[in-house]
């Protein structure tokens, strides 16, 4: 059962409880994988009320539950995906198992290192990831090549590139060492490999891509692979109300792993040990 007041888009209640994102969401809704009160759907158009009964893959909805977010150093070589058609190894799979099921904000690339957030609430990482929110993305970068702090510069208001328009970024450069150069890289908007193409514009090759910082929160000195949960208080300071409300952000709630749960039965002959 969902607990919002108003009629809301299926999709949306999804990516609320941290199902999916609203695009997942719908995906699984067109596979025939979402039931309310026992009809499965065939089309996302549907808007649930708080008594409605609404079943994913046969299971109700997880209870409503406080917004949490996770910094996550992420390894080079992870796909940011739920399932990647080619098998490489997703972020998913290799998050410390101690994490409920979680969201991602925003994507990075397979080779990029560095901080990716996570959420349990997806309307928080949809609201994060819009480019009108505009949080500032910080990438350490390295890159084969020469550049000078002019040539960068001539980047810092937007720049098209085969079409594209990519908002300011402010490229600096830090030093070079052989054939690479270093450099600090600012944007705000989140764009598909926004870095490399705008470097790559600039004559640079990235080869090493790390960011340190999305929005306030820092990399800072977490290890590669760990996660560290934002405490509550922090979050709700660095969301603002604004921000909170537009995410639809929930602090009343408890954190679902201080509810108290009812253990499933396993079926019979699983004995395979279970993630929360
Ligand atoms: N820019 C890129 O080119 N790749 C990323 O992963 C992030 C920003």
């Amino acid at each position: 059962m969902i607990t919002a007041e108003e009629p809301e888009r299926i999709a949306k209640v999804m990516a609320r409880a941290g199902v999916a994102s609203r695009r997942d969401g719908e995906a699984m809704i067109a596979e025939g994988r979402v039931s309310v009160n026992g009809t499965v759907l065939e089309s996302p158009a549907f808007d649930v009320k708080p008594t409605d009964v609404v079943l994913v893959d046969g299971e109700p909805l997880p209870a409503r539950e406080r917004t949490r977010l996770w910094l996550y150093h992420k390894p080079r070589g992870l796909v940011t995906t739920n399932f990647d058609p080619e098998g490489r190894p997703t972020v998913f799979d290799a998050l410390p198992e101690d994490l409920p099921r979680v969201l991602s904000i925003g994507r990075l690339d397979i080779n990029t290192e560095g901080l990716l957030l996570l959420t349990n609430d997806g309307g928080l990482a949809r609201v994060l990831e819009l480019p009108e929110t505009g949080w500032l993305r910080r990438y350490r970068v390295r890159a084969f090549g020469e550049v000078t702090q002019d040539v960068l510069d001539t980047v810092k208001d937007g720049v098209t590139i085969e079409g594209i328009q990519y908002g300011p970024v402010t490229a600096r450069f830090e030093r070079q060492q052989g054939f690479n150069t270093w450099l600090t890289v600012d944007l705000r908007e989140g764009k598909n490999r926004e870095v490399k193409t705008v470097l790559e514009h600039l004559g640079l090759t990235v080869n090493r891509l790390i960011r340190v910082s999305f929005g306030p929160f820092q990399l800072g000195d977490l290890e590669e692979g760990e996660a560290d949960e934002v405490r509550s208080r922090v979050l709700q300071d660095q969301l603002g109300t604004d921000l909170a409300a537009k995410a639809g952000a929930d602090f009343e709630s408890p954190r679902r792993d201080a509810l108290p749960t009812a253990p499933r039965p396993a079926p019979a002959g699983d004995d395979r040990p279970r993630r929360r």
